[in-house]
């Protein structure tokens, strides 16, 4: 008969290796660092995401009987979601008589901002964390006395912590609202005109 067996300082390692309780510790700890990775990887996409600059792609939906101008400011989500709410923000706002301009966070354009009434800063949610190319617009752009919306699109309910690193970058002369949206709201007026804040 051919035994192996494989003792290292008295210990049986071959035995133990086949052990029950060992393997499942090991497929515990194998399964929790293969998910631990992913989360990693997934963790790095979406925050490289929302630093990926865009370039300028500015629209205007103009309404020539109008002096009242709304300001959109936003960065991409990976499905569409953010510039589709964007888009029904927009669409409000034009039916009630007002010109608005959009544009991404990212835009190397500059905005004489005290032309518009309201000033839109839209951004997702990944992983608690927002575009940082709305603070820096807003760094970069002379923001006084205006009404500053801030939006922030996510699955997750309103969490004042989303919020903080972006409202404090805005100057307090101004009126800041701070609004949650999912994304798939079907009134966006009812969004706008409750506003969290
Ligand atoms: C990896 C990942 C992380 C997310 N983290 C948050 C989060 O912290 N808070 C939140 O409210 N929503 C979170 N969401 C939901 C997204 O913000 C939501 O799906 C949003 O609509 C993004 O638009 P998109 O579907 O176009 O990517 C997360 C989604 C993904 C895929």
């Amino acid at each position: 008969m051919n035994v192996t067996k494989s003792f290292i300082n008295g210990v049986d390692f071959a035995a133990f290796v086949k052990h029950p309780a060992f393997i499942t510790i090991a497929t515990i700890i194998g399964i929790g660092a293969i998910f631990f990775i992913c989360m990693q990887i997934v963790f790095y996409i979406y925050k490289k995401r929302l630093n990926t600059p865009i370039t300028d792609k500015e629209e205007i939906l103009s309404n020539s009987n109008t002096k009242n101008k709304i300001l959109i400011l936003y960065h991409p989500s990976k499905h569409g979601t953010t510039k589709n709410t964007v888009d029904k923000i927009s669409k409000y706002y034009n039916e009630n008589g007002y010109e608005i301009t959009i544009n991404v966070a990212s835009c190397k354009k500059a905005y004489a901002t005290n032309l518009y009434k309201i000033i839109y800063l839209v951004s997702p949610v990944y992983f608690g964390k927002v575009s940082d190319f709305l603070k820096k617009f807003v760094q970069e752009n002379v923001i006084e006395n205006q009404i500053v919306y801030i939006v922030n699109i996510g699955k997750l309910h309103y969490q004042p912590k989303e919020f903080e690193n972006l409202a404090s970058t805005i100057s307090n002369t101004n009126e800041i609202y701070k609004l949650k949206l999912r994304g798939d709201e079907k009134d966006i007026k009812d969004a706008i005109e409750n506003l969290s804040h």
